[in-house]
């Protein structure tokens, strides 16, 4: 089986990639794929989580290993990079060549996505490269995370059906290293479904980019 080759990469920092990294892989995982994540960030956000979980008995269902140096087992099915924050534009350029998929996340803030559609524009992104995941979106009634994906949509670009909901609970799936699936309370099994719903956008995406033909 073909291994697929998945990064998350972004113009700014803070956005939620190490967030994203940590539950997508944890839904591949429990799908049954061998799950690697490679934290190719030197803040090591997931790497520091994934030491979390185990200081505290928790089992992510994947391995980190450090994206520069490590080894990439060879029964890995699913690699999954987490990038540094505002990659230089040949950077960028080349994940997306070297990858199946590059995710881009971003908040509904006016100057992260002028930012993202920036690098998009100036990494020269092809649209079957890569696609936006809105993040940190804020929960309804407010429309702002709804009218950003029309206005994506309508302007060609692609974009993940599903947005990642702003959730307060994240702040302690962090700091216990924990993902939002193994906490208690609704908030947090919401937040579990949508990274579910999300890993199953991802895949069945890179099963379509490996397709014959
Ligand atoms: N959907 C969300 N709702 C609320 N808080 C979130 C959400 N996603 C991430 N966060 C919080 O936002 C902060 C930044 O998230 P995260 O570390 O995942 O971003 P990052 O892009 O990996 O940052 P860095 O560039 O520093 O590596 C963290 O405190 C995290 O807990
Ligand atoms: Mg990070």
């Amino acid at each position: 089986m073909k291994r697929f080759q998945v990064a998350i990469a972004s113009s700014k920092g803070g956005v939620g990639k190490s967030a994203v990294s940590i539950h997508v892989c944890h839904a591949l995982s429990k799908k049954g794929l061998k799950v690697v994540l490679a934290d190719a960030d030197s803040n090591q956000s997931s790497t520091y989580w994934a030491e979390r979980a185990e200081q505290n008995g928790h089992d992510l269902g994947f391995a980190v290993i450090d994206g520069i140096s490590g080894n990439v087992p060879s029964d890995c099915d699913f690699l999954w990079i987490d990038t540094q924050g505002n990659p230089d534009l040949s950077e960028l350029g080349d994940l997306s060549r070297n990858m199946d998929l590059v995710v881009l996340p971003c908040g509904v803030d006016a100057g992260e996505v002028t930012a993202t559609l920036k690098s998009i524009q100036e990494a020269k992104l092809e649209v079957s490269d890569y696609k936006i995941l809105l993040t940190r979106v804020p929960p309804r009634p407010n429309k702002r995370g709804e009218t950003l994906h029309n206005q994506l949509e309508e302007a060609g670009l692609p974009v993940f059906d599903l947005s990642i909901q702003h959730r307060i609970c994240h702040y302690d799936a962090n700091e216990s290293g924990l993902t939002l699936g193994q906490m208690k309370g609704r908030a947090a099994k919401a937040g579990a479904k949508e990274y579910a719903n999300l890993a199953d956008e991802i895949l069945k995406l890179v099963e379509k980019n490996h397709e014959p033909g």
